[in-house]
């Protein structure tokens, strides 16, 4: 099934959570000549434009790996750019969000993130806190194994203090001391760039999602790539383990 601008992805229901791992604005910036910061700064135009496109597919939850834990190891002058981007995303588009109904939620480590951010991403999630539209998760210093670590020292403090059973833990239990509770698993994880890793994302969130993998480089993920990547998802079988065949 194809997508069209006037008709969506009418004939299914789309992805309830679709997740990016938006990947490739250095080597965009690199074939052009430019500083790696200035892919950056055309990821973040992908980035408002995905959100558009996700709007219009009908995709409730978008969640977007916009800087991970392992990415302190960039360069200082890098590091300091995207959390630069990221002050000026959400102060500048901040509003429009939140005029589009849109809720905004930040996961990740908040322990280490700099002092003039913090307050920014509670901003944000305070504001957005009511709205019923789409859903947009920023995974902003997210690490998916100090994720499930982190749920791992809450249950276990639990169980110290007699809060609960070891019979009680199982993977409903898990998935609720996550930062994602309320969120629903992804369906559909995208990377850009031709990279086929998971990098740290969602890793037990990802257990039933399907993966695709997209050549393009970010800056360049347009509506019409982020709708053919919709389309290989529908035409996926899910079956959850299991042997009936469960289409999207
Ligand atoms: C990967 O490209 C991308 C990132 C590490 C960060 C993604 C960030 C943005 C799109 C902009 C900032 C986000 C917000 C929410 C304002 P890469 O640098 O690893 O590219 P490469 O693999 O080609 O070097």
């Amino acid at each position: 099934m194809e997508y069209s601008a006037e008709r969506g992805f009418e004939e299914r229901q789309p992805p309830k959570h679709i997740a990016i791992i938006m990947d490739g604005n250095g080597r965009w910036a690199e074939a052009r000549g430019l500083s790696r910061n200035k892919g950056h700064r055309k990821g973040v135009e992908t980035l408002k434009s995905a959100i558009r496109s996700a709007r219009k597919f009908g995709i409730e939850y978008l969640t977007v790996f916009s800087f991970s834990s392992e990415n302190w190891s960039r360069p200082k002058s890098e590091i300091s750019e995207l959390f630069s981007l990221l002050k000026i995303f959400i102060r500048k588009d901040l509003a429009e969000l939140h005029q589009n109904n849109v809720r905004v939620r930040i996961i990740g480590e908040r322990n280490n993130v700099p002092g003039d951010i913090l307050p920014l991403l509670v901003e944000a999630e305070a504001l957005t806190a009511a709205n019923t539209g789409q859903n947009l998760i920023i995974a902003f210093n997210y690490g998916s194994r100090d994720e499930i670590a982190n749920a791992t020292k809450a249950i276990a403090t639990k169980f110290a203090n007699g809060e609960l059973q070891l019979e009680d833990i199982n993977s409903d239990l898990i998935s609720s001391h996550l930062e994602t509770a309320d969120i629903p698993d992804p369906d559909l994880i995208i990377r850009t760039s031709g990279e086929k890793r998971l990098s740290n994302f969602l890793l037990w969130q990802a257990a039933y999602a399907e993966f695709v993998f997209v050549d393009c480089l970010w800056p360049d993920f347009d509506e019409l790539q982020f709708s053919l990547a919709v389309d290989e998802y529908y035409r996926r079988t899910r079956k959850f383990g299991g042997l009936s065949r469960v289409t999207a």
